[in-house]
């Protein structure tokens, strides 16, 4: 896999991959983001949770492009990204994933893949389709990594055929074809049983983190706490709690929070 490198302007280096400073994000009356501050250094897993509407989904929209920040930066490698399109947020080497999928349900598997392969590309995309019939190296890139997340065998598969679980794992492989730097999983095992959750989060400890910087949200506490070495608690838009799973799983704030959403919920 290719880590295309962009020649970007960096404006000096704290070290850090990624920085976010004073983050707020306004939907007309909601408040989704708070004033947040937080901090990823380079190779660290971060766990991104919180109670349903809390924001996390929002911070990645934010951080990725989706949405320019209502207030606030975003540093990537120290060079600022809040205002920059998506398209160029990839190419800076940041790639994620959906809690809505975003596959092409009548593409086939290996099309999925090859499109988000050569979607920045600047050449024509039918031209480029027939290009990389020929050529053997990007072929074989996807076809690795179909390899790897168990899709090989059905890779003439349109991508509407497969299961919930490999969908999302097709999504998954759709973001890592990129080898970003940063990698931004939303709820990367949301709708999956137990079973399905624990095979997802083997995969994704063995091919997406090893080595990578991510966040990652999710509401099972089983797979974050394994896959992650430090926690950040939204709720209600504002960072509430930082720390290892083992602190930040006790913080009484923390606690507080997901029983408050479990009354609401039941209310
Ligand atoms: N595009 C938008 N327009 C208006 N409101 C939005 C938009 N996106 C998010 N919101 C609101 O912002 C708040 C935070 O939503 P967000 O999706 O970030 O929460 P979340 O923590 O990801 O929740 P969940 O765990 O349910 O996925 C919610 O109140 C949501 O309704
Ligand atoms: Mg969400």
């Amino acid at each position: 896999m290719k880590n295309k490198s962009t020649g970007s302007v960096f404006s000096g280096g704290d070290g850090s991959m990624l920085k976010i400073d004073s983050l707020s994000q306004q939907f007309e009356a909601v408040k989704a983001l708070i004033d947040v501050d937080l901090e990823v250094s380079s190779g660290e897993v971060l766990g991104l949770i919180g109670p349903n509407g809390s924001g996390k989904t929002t911070l990645l929209n934010v951080i990725s492009g989706v949405y320019a920040p209502s207030q606030g930066e975003i540093f990537f490698q120290s060079r600022k990204i809040n205002g920059l399109k998506t398209y160029q947020i990839i190419r800076l080497g940041i790639a994620r994933t959906f809690q809505n999928l975003r596959i092409y349900g009548r593409m086939t598997v290996f099309g999925n893949i090859w499109g988000a392969q050569h979607s920045l590309s600047n050449r024509g995309i039918r031209r480029q389709f027939l290009m990389s019939r020929n050529r053997g190296k990007d072929r074989e890139e996807i076809n690795h990594l179909l390899d790897l997340v168990g899709l090989y065998d059905r890779r003439e598969w349109l991508a509407k055929q497969l299961p919930l679980p490999d969908q999302r794992r097709l999504e998954l492989a759709r973001a890592l074809i990129r080898d970003p730097k940063l990698l931004l999983l939303d709820e990367p095992a949301g709708g999956m049983t137990p079973k399905e959750t624990e095979a997802m989060a083997s995969l994704v400890q063995e091919i997406a983190i090893s080595g990578r910087t991510c966040i990652i949200i999710e509401h099972k506490m089983d797979m974050i706490t394994a896959l992650c070495n430090r926690l950040c608690v939204l709720n209600f838009g504002s960072k509430i709690a930082e720390g290892t799973p083992n602190e930040v799983l006790k913080n009484p704030l923390v606690l507080e929070a997901y029983l408050g959403s479990e009354e609401r919920a039941h209310a």
